[in-house]
């Protein structure tokens, strides 16, 4: 998916080539989110243009073109104030090309340049009237009118500051987007603005800021004009500005030393800077003159006066490889840590109580309601299927689980009296955001599960839980999946906790969350067993994953992991349909994995084996570690520690993540960004 990032350096001289190794580093962060292209503006050497690299490929690529124009940017010149910004493109309009890639321009000499997450719907129409207007289109993309637009509004007037420019431009269009702009006109000055993709921006100056806030500016309301304006050109026309009470507490940083990071997520901006500002939509934030103002074009009742600095507390090891060659190999064994973090605080397993902070106090309310909705599109909805089960049996509520694009599409009916989970590792997914909205319009409740703190699903939802299991850069999600089955574990103890006829029931599942960390361990010495089954299915056409009951979800996160990562056909089967089709598949030559563990389906999942092993089958089991009788059955075997029921599913997965990563390398395949794939979907 696409990815923002720009820097801003004020009264900190940097040198060019400094400045456009910091813009490559920060889209390098970014390329786990997948995309086909990439871009960059800086100012070039005649100070009045500005210059665009872009490449079609990887951002390797482009810092190879960046070496090649050396001579015309002049590396070494220092700028002591300059804004550059940068993106990695992922195709949706227009195929990936390096007209295509951005930053996107307004004309042939580059006054207005801009990056672009998201998509506009509108700009069929907003480019007829360009058009009309006599400007001339180069791209496929619909970011191009926003570029165009602007400079638009630029001729049309003249006096408007560049952010009063953006704000024209962003009222006319429809969809959803970040953008960051760049103008010859403006120099030094970023104006930054977001509807619907994430945007942030980092802060970091030599000494600690005065205030942890930054004021918020609505309607016409301008920041004070520092006495001693700085304009590094002397070509920013500066229109005089009226001075309103609301910003009588702004404290600017005036001639002080300040960079800003702007950024569509906060691994590109973590190495630089802790200090942070989530934008929520609709605002625009403008740099100038070194000092960050946010602007909204209406005041709402409760709207607040000052958007906060956060502190990030992620750190940058966090989000590097460390000793795995792989992101996701680093993330499959990081998860005897990342459960732990997830139930860290909440589950107390002396008392053998369950805390969710961010939920207890809709809690009465959730009791009350007439049933819980599951909502999530790949892994997470996964997570659903995995713990529906339990769900139900603990709360003893209807439960619905659902894709999101397939609720949308059946404008399923929602009521006040029913409470919704938004579950989402990264808190951005299009389909599951949408359909949070529509739920929330009919007023139910919305509970957000989600990995990324500041996400447009978190900060949407009345109430929340954030599953806690650290930056997940792999675009096949693992640890995220069992911190996320952990949560709705936990929702589901929380829900049952003075239900005396489940007392004891609800203390093995505590005393199995206990004991997970260690047997996650168990499972992964399994690594070199896999391996050498991965060397055995390699290079087959398919692998068939059955099983039922608790395990089912099991199945369907297995095959998803095969097939996104390896290419292969992969198909999660419920062991309880195989006669109603998938048996027809069964021969001698079929790859076949089953999963039989002792639990209430044992005796229908021992039927299933047989069926298939009486059609030629040779199915390898994943078993409970010990269970000679079941082992005996078959030619091959992954061995797991037992666990409560409900909670298996966690061990089970485990064995088929390391299968899929290992089949993934050996045929040579990109573990971290498989193709056509992207780690946050933000488009429908
Ligand atoms: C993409 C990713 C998947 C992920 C899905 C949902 O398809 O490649 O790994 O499961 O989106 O993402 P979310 O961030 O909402 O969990």
């Amino acid at each position: 998916m696409c990815g923002i990032f720009a820097y801003l350096n004020y009264l900190t001289p940097k040198k060019r080539l400094e400045i456009l190794e910091l813009l490559v580093n920060g889209l390098k962060r970014l390329e786990y989110r997948g995309y086909d292209s990439a871009g960059i503006a800086v100012d070039s050497s005649d100070e009045t243009a500005i210059a665009l690299i872009k490449q079609c490929g990887k951002v390797a690529v482009l810092e190879e073109a960046i070496k090649h124009v050396a001579e015309k940017l002049n590396f070494d010149a220092l700028l002591e104030t300059h804004c550059g910004i940068a993106h990695t493109r992922w195709a949706t309009h227009g195929v990936p090309n390096e007209i295509n890639s951005h930053p996107q321009r307004s004309d042939e000499h580059n006054s207005f340049v801009v990056v672009h997450n998201g998509i506009v719907t509108n700009y069929k129409e907003v480019k007829t009237f360009l058009e009309q207007k006599g400007f001339r289109f180069e791209s496929e993309t619909d970011t191009e009118i926003i570029a165009k637009l602007i400079y638009h509004f630029y001729q049309k007037h003249p006096n408007f500051s560049f952010r009063e420019l953006v704000e024209n431009v962003v009222q006319q269009l429809e969809g959803a987007f970040a953008l960051c702009f760049k103008s010859k006109y403006f120099p030094g000055e970023c104006v930054a603005t977001r509807r619907g993709s994430p945007l942030l921006v980092g802060i970091k100056t030599k000494t600690r800021l005065a205030t942890d806030h930054v004021p918020i500016l609505y309607g016409k309301d301008e920041p004070p004009i520092s006495p001693k304006e700085h304009r590094p050109h002397g070509r920013n026309e500066y229109p005089t500005l009226p001075r309103t009470g609301s910003t009588s507490e702004f404290e600017p940083l005036e001639d002080k030393q300040v960079e800003y990071f702007f950024a569509s997520d906060a691994s590109a901006i973590i190495e630089h800077t802790n200090r942070v500002i989530y934008f929520e939509d609709d605002d625009v934030a403008a740099v100038r003159n070194g000092v960050l103002s946010i602007h909204r074009v209406r005041r709402g009742g409760d709207d607040p006066n000052t958007r906060e600095i956060t502190t990030l507390k992620m750190e940058l090891q966090q989000i590097m490889k460390g000793n795995y060659d792989y992101f996701m190999q680093k993330e499959i064994f990081e998860q005897p840590e990342s459960v732990v973090n997830t139930m860290r605080g909440r589950v107390n397993f002396e008392t053998g109580t369950v805390t969710l902070g961010g939920i207890k106090e809709h809690i009465p309310e959730i009791k009350r309601c007439r049933r819980l909705m599951l909502i999530g599109c790949g892994t997470s909805y996964h997570s659903a299927i995995a713990t529906r089960q339990l769900l139900e049996e603990l709360t003893e509520l209807p439960v619905m689980v659902e894709l999101a694009s397939d609720f949308l599409d059946r404008t399923t009916p929602v009521f006040r009296d029913d409470v919704c989970f938004f579950i989402s590792q990264s808190g951005e997914t299009a389909d599951t955001l949408m359909a949070l909205r529509y739920c929330k319009q009919r007023g139910a409740l919305i509970v957000g599960i989600t990995n990324t703190v500041g996400s447009s699903i978190c900060r949407e939802s009345h109430c929340g839980v954030h599953i806690n299991a650290g930056p997940e850069i792999g675009v096949a999600s693992t640890k995220a999946y069992t911190s996320q089955f952990i949560s709705l574990v936990m929702f589901a103890l929380v829900m049952s906790e003075d239900r005396l006829s489940l007392r004891k029931r609800r203390e093995k599942i505590i005393e199995g969350l206990r004991n997970l960390q260690e047997q996650i361990r168990i499972v992964l010495k399994l690594d070199q067993k896999v391996n050498a089954l991965a060397e055995e299915l390699y290079n087959k056409k398919s692998l068939l994953i059955m099983g039922r009951g608790f395990n089912f979800a099991t199945c369907l996160e297995g095959a998803l992991k095969v097939k996104e990562l390896t290419y292969m056909h992969s198909e999660g089967i419920m062991a309880g349909e195989l006669k109603h089709g998938p048996l027809a598949l069964i021969d001698n030559t079929m790859p076949v994995m089953m999963i039989v563990m002792r639990d209430p389906v044992y005796t229908k999942c021992m039927n299933a084996l047989q069926q298939v092993k009486s059609r030629d089958g040779d199915p390898i089991l994943i078993c409970e570690e010990g269970d000679a009788e079941t082992i005996a059955f078959a030619s091959r075997h992954l061995e797991i520690p037992k666990t409560v029921d409900c909670l298996q599913g966690i061990l089970t997965v485990i064995p088929l993540q390391l299968l899929s990563f290992h089949i993934a390398v050996k045929r040579n395949c990109n573990v971290d960004c498989p193709r056509n794939l992207a780690k946050s979907v933000t488009v429908e």
